[in-house]
């Protein structure tokens, strides 16, 4: 059975799924937007765990406990800055989907949600990231078949549109 793919408005760290993504920076010790919720969600232990990682390069991804949130395991991917399109922004985004699912079926995971990543600080315009992430996923459910469930968790109606336009 093919995994379903959804997408929905809502604060990722609520969802109960095996693995929320988070939206990155290359330290993994935090900052703002989704990465702040996550963290401000899944507590002091999330950070300590961090810590041991050593960062994370743009485009790879690296999994920790999910500590107090509902979700077992957060699985850290960090985007690119967009910086116009010309500078290898296009296959980042995809590798940090791509590597993020690599990793999940790894795991042995059936249910992820991703935030619309690199969407905000990093400035990636939101309807060609979408259409990224929904390529990749796609693709990636077929890669990796184990996959029952996929969140595209979007924190405003706007983003949301764009998921839904390329999920019909
Ligand atoms: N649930 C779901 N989506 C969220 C949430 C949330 N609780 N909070 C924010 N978002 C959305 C934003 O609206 C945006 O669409 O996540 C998307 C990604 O935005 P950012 O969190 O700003 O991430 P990004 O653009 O990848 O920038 C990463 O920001 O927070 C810092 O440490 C992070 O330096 C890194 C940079």
């Amino acid at each position: 059975m093919p995994a379903r793919l959804e997408a929905q408005v809502c604060d990722i760290t609520t969802l109960d799924v095996d693995a929320i993504v988070n939206a990155a920076n290359e330290s993994l010790l935090g900052g703002g937007g989704v990465d702040g919720a996550i963290h401000r969600a899944a507590g002091p232990g999330l950070l300590a765990e961090c810590r041991t990682l050593g960062g994370c390069p743009t485009g790879e991804a690296r999994i920790t406990a999910g500590h107090d949130l509902p979700a077992r395991y957060v699985i850290h991917t960090v985007g690119p800055v967009w910086h116009g399109g010309a500078d290898g922004e296009p296959a980042l985004l995809a590798a940090c989907y791509r590597n993020t699912l690599a990793l999940a079926a790894d795991h042995d995971l059936s249910s992820i949600a991703f935030p619309a990543i690199s969407c905000g600080v990093y400035g990636y315009p939101h309807a060609a990231a979408a259409a990224i992430a929904v390529r990749e996923v796609q693709a990636g459910v077929v890669r990796h078949p184990a996959f029952e469930r996929v969140v595209f968790a979007c924190f405003d109606a706007a983003m949301l549109a764009h998921y839904q336009a390329l999920l019909e």
